[in-house]
Formats: structure tokens, sequence, C-alpha cells
């Protein structure tokens, strides 16, 4: 049937039909919202290129998760940023180490909420590559034994999901492995399997101190102008056993979130990276752009694209708005 029988204008009238036949739906609990963890006491420090978004010590980060979890936000993902760094990233797997007693503290405070801990060096190591340097280049198969090192004591402390973000070779495996034999069959993983050389990452990079001193991420990361290799990586992810599958950035890549959806059955999670959220704070302060529908259209489409759940710095206003809708 064609116009002037079928009008699909009938169906747009009112908000209310709109609301009966609307696809994709953005709820609290698709939300993952980050966090970023300094030394110290009574810091929250905000970060120049991410309006509303903050460096915490363990003391105020407590105080924000209890407002988190009042907006019904029930995941976060940690990411440290310790005092001192060298070499191998020690500082990313001693037990008294900034993640590790941030969890064990979040963990006492709030049982309830899933803490997902971010799984990589860059933050720990003096060179800022996220993993371990070997004749001027990041070598995988050491820098594998100090991935599992840190998940293990993630685990150790409390942290319900590691989050492996270092793009090395066989990565997911032997995390399992080694949270398997310290005993935490139940620690699940949550890979970033197709995570891009983007430079969506910069404001990431500012807060978390975590830009590579020499040279760029292109031999570990994903080049933006592959597709078919983001299958190839999260089959492998899939098969060495991430329970959940990451697509990061995630606007710039809704073709590959899409694509990983019609192949996987897996949870799928997007990472809307600093760069986006970045981007649409920079245009909404110029008055460019209305803000807070931007905010929402981009995370719509995230979902509607395929994805379960999203990391979005957004997370506590979009909370807001569904309080109040
Ligand atoms: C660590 C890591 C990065 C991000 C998450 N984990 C930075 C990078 O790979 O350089 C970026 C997140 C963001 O931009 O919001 N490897």
């Amino acid at each position: 049937m064609f116009f002037p029988e079928y009008r699909p204008r009938r169906l747009r009238r009112t908000e209310e039909i709109r609301a009966l036949v609307r696809e994709t739906h953005l709820t609290v609990n698709d939300l993952i919202y980050p966090l970023f963890i300094c030394e110290g006491k009574g810091i929250k420090q905000e970060i120049r290129s991410m309006p509303g978004i903050y460096r915490f010590s363990i003391d105020e980060v407590l105080k924000e998760i209890e407002e988190v979890m009042n907006l019904g936000i029930k995941a976060v993902i940690l990411f440290g940023i310790p005092d001192k760094k060298d070499e191998v990233g020690t500082s990313a797997y001693v037990k008294d180490g900034i993640i590790q007693r941030a969890v064990r503290k979040i963990k006492q405070k709030f049982p309830k909420l899933v803490v997902i801990t971010d799984v990589c060096m860059c933050e720990y190591t003096s060179h800022g590559h996220c993993g371990i340097i070997r004749n001027g280049e990041v070598d995988n198969d050491l820098t594998l034994e100090q991935l599992a090192k840190i998940a293990v004591s993630h685990a150790k402390a409390g942290a319900d999901i590691v989050a492996p973000s270092d793009m090395m070779d066989g990565r997911v495996a032997r995390i399992r492995e080694a949270l398997d034999e310290a005993g935490f069959p139940n620690v699940a993983i949550m890979s970033y399997s197709v995570k891009y050389c983007s430079s969506f990452y910069g404001p990431f990079r500012e807060a978390a101190e975590s830009a590579p001193k020499f040279g760029d991420r292109r031999s570990y990361q994903m080049d933006p102008a592959n597709s078919r290799e983001a299958l190839r990586e999260a089959y492998l992810d899939v098969e060495e056993g991430a329970d959940i599958i990451m697509v990061k950035p995630a606007m710039p890549y809704l073709d590959i979130i899409k694509m990983l959806r019609s192949e996987f059955n897996h949870p799928i999670a997007a990472y809307q990276v600093s760069g986006e959220y970045a981007m649409i704070k920079a245009a909404g302060k110029l008055g460019f752009l209305d803000e807070e529908r931007v905010m929402w259209e981009s995370l719509i489409s995230i979902k509607r694209a395929g994805a379960d759940l999203i990391i979005t710095y957004f997370a506590k206003e979009v909370a807001k708005l569904l309080k109040k809708a």
C-alpha cells in the first residue's frame, strides 16, 4: 500500500502515539559511569576538557558514588591515576595500589554496586604505553603476564568485572586462566574487543595522564579504516572467554556495533569516549547545539545500533532526565 492509503505520519501525530511505537529505549540499567581516582584526600578536580567530570580521591569518590547510586545507576568503571609510575607499571598490580584500595573501600560501603575495573598499563607506565617495552616495541607476551597480575589484583580487591583495554593478543585467555587459577571463576571479563586507535581519546589521556611519551598506539589499537578486522578481534575474544564484548569509540563506529550485534549473542557494550563527550559539551557551551537533545540522540543511536550497555560520561545527566520523565 502506498500514499495516499498509507500515511506513515499517522503514527507520529502525538507524543502518546509516538511512545507506543518507539522501537528503542534508553534506561538507567544500560548505563556505566566512568570514574577517575587519584591519590590524596579531599580532591575533586575538574578535567579541563571534560566539564562536569572530575578526578576524585578515594574519600571524595565515595560521596560521588552515593549520588550515582541514588540516581539508580548500577555500574561504574574505574580508572586509576597513581602517584608512582615505572617502566613496567608496577603500581598497577600492587596490593595497595590506587585501584585496589579504592575497590576495597567502594565494595565495603556499596556491596551491590557493580564495580568494573579497567585493566591496562598506560596510566601506570613512565612511557605511557599499554605494555612492556622491549627493543623499542610493546612486547605482547611479556605484557600478558602483567595484565594477568593486574586483573587478579583487582579481583582480590573485590571487582565484579575486569575490562582489559590494552589490545594485546591473547589477553582474554590469559586473564581468564589467571582468574580461575587464583580462585575467581565468577569474576567476569568485559573485553575492549574492538578498540580503535582513535583521536577521540584525547581528553581521557589528559584526565588519566596516560598519553604515550613516544610514538603512538597504532601497533596495538585498531586502524579506524577496518571493519572485517573487528569481526576477527571479537571472534577471538569470544573464543577466549570474554563475557561481554565492547566497541570503542561508539558514535563514529555504529556500523561496527551493528555488525557485532548480528554476529554474536553476547552482551555488547559501547564506550562513548571522552572526545565524544567533549565535542557535545563544547558545542553546547558555545550555543551551537542543544546539548541535552544531542546527548540523548547520540545515546539512542548507540542503542539502536545494537549496544546493550553504554559506558558514558553522561550517565548521571541521563539518569536525572529519566527520573524526571
Ligand atoms: C586505557 C584506556 C583509554 C581509554 C579507556 N581505557 C585510553 C587509551 O587507550 O589511550 C579511553 C577512554 C576515553 O577516551 O574516554 N588504555
